[in-house]
């Protein structure tokens, strides 16, 4: 494929060439030199329209271990700002002639609009409630790395499911590489449709957790939610933030993730965030290498095509 818009293009051979390029770059990470000139002469934007610390980070990171020039836009300096469209910018930025943009917008099917007006491969840093593939790489990479597979574990995901990509993504990675995933929110915090997904689907978090392998937090998504229609944050951590007493009931060695930014005290209590049983910086590591195989897969692609 040209462009990474979502979990749903890759085959599962896909997703295992993506794991195994993601392994010989976890080397270089761990060794003192860490460059290697495998990307030299290629350029990547970071078109990131919306705010990030992990993604843009760790693109920026993947990208420059590998050698290419990394170059970042943020909506508040660009002319986004002063009314400049999406596809104007978009093509701007093409013109620059980069081999890849990564973008990140509030908009669900904004990287699919680029994607298809332009030349360069496109990928998706997280488009609106829609999709977030790299982070459900990376999920299932730390799994992966952690088990050796996922395959018949079973996976809670917790928290405003509504508004996340990442649990999209997660839900489509997850199941399709065999891990039977339970959902579980207030149902307010449920998307539309979600009864036809092929997940479990809870209210009790002592029940969604029950002998679960790993739970994955998500935190609040409360930009994406109406003003007036905010729950109530103490209420909310009461019910259904993650505490020490619910792992009690789950598998022993059980993993806790959450792809980040924590809200400690509300979605997850801070003791577990900090606990040998959470993989939260993990999750930080293997982006940077699943991000390094995504540069690198899509950025040679051409050459490997001859
Ligand atoms: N997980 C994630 O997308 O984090 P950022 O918003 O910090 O990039």
């Amino acid at each position: 494929h040209k462009d990474l818009l979502d979990t749903d293009q890759l085959s599962l051979a896909d997703v295992k060439r993506i794991f195994d390029t993601a392994v010989s770059f976890q080397e270089i990470n761990e060794r003192p030199v860490k460059k290697v000139p495998t990307l030299r002469g290629k350029s990547v934007i970071l078109f990131f329209a919306e705010a990030s610390t992990r993604t843009k980070t760790s693109f920026d990171v993947a990208g420059k271990r590998l050698s290419a020039d990394t170059f970042s836009l943020a909506s508040s300096g660009s002319s986004l700002s002063k009314g400049e469209s999406l596809k104007d910018t978009a093509l701007t930025l093409q013109a620059m002639a980069p081999d890849a943009i990564v973008l990140r917008h509030r908009y669900s099917g904004s990287s699919r609009f680029l994607a298809e007006r332009l030349e360069c491969s496109v990928i998706n840093a997280g488009d609106g409630w829609h999709a977030h593939p790299t982070q459900a790489l990376l999920d299932a990479f730390t799994l992966t790395q952690e088990w050796g597979s996922v395959a018949g574990k079973a996976v809670c995901i917790l928290g405003d499911i509504a508004h996340s990509r990442v649990a999209r993504s997660n839900v489509d990675l997850l199941t399709r590489l065999g891990a039977t995933v339970r959902l579980c929110a207030p149902k307010t915090l449920l998307p539309m449709g979600v009864s036809t997904w092929p997940v479990e689907i809870h209210h009790n978090v002592t029940e969604a957790v029950r002998d679960a392998n790993a739970v994955m937090c998500l935190r609040l998504q409360l930009e994406r939610m109406q003003a007036g229609l905010l729950p109530d944050l103490r209420e909310y951590a009461r019910t259904f933030g993650l505490s020490p007493r619910h792992l009690e009931r789950a598998a022993p060695n059980v993993r806790v993730l959450h792809p980040g930014p924590m809200n400690r005290g509300v979605e997850i209590d801070s003791t577990l965030a900090d606990s040998m049983n959470s993989l939260v910086l993990d999750q930080v590591a293997s982006g940077v290498a699943v991000r390094m195989a995504l540069l690198f897969l899509y950025l040679t692609r051409k050459e490997a095509a001859q």
